[in-house]
């Protein structure tokens, strides 16, 4: 469902749809598992990310997933937990959480997530991080 936020940032849709060749790659770079743990950072309300993740579970159909959605206290949570419940209608195995914080804090705990997107956030930043580069993963010291 497109509401909002997300009717008003199309362009952002567009490019995370189109960012699905990465996601598989990244997807197929982790070893198989029965369950797997995805982020979505600054997700806003979710609409925009949306039909990613739908494919991205409809990839990872048969296995277990918890999908967390984070965005700042002050975002459209009920919007988001709206676009989440629905993404969560269609896959059985899948459970979602809303986290409510900003992302230079702890969102997870360490070294329990397996795919996170970060979409169209970088802006946010008040100076341009540190980034280490690990073959499809990117860690960035935040400012
Ligand atoms: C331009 S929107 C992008 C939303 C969505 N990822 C997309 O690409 O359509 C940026 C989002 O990042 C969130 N954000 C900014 N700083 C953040 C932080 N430190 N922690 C979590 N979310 C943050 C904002 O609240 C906003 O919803």
């Amino acid at each position: 469902m497109l509401k909002n936020y997300s009717l008003e940032t199309l362009g952002a849709k567009s490019c995370i749809d189109n960012s699905w060749p990465l996601m598989v790659n990244a997807l197929d770079s982790i070893p198989k598992k029965k369950f797997y743990s995805t982020m979505d950072y600054g997700a806003a309300d979710g609409g925009t990310s949306m039909e990613l993740w739908g494919r991205v579970f409809q990839k990872l159909e048969g296995k277990s997933i918890y999908h967390i959605a984070n965005d700042l206290p002050s975002g459209d949570l009920p919007m988001l937990s709206e676009n989440l419940n629905q993404l969560r209608s269609k896959f059985e195995n899948l459970v979602v959480f809303i986290q409510p914080s900003s992302f230079y804090m702890h969102v997870a705990p360490q070294a329990s997530l397996n795919i996170g997107l970060a979409a169209t956030t970088m802006h946010w930043l008040s100076k341009i991080p540190e980034v280490q580069h690990f073959g499809q993963f990117h860690t960035a010291i935040a400012p």
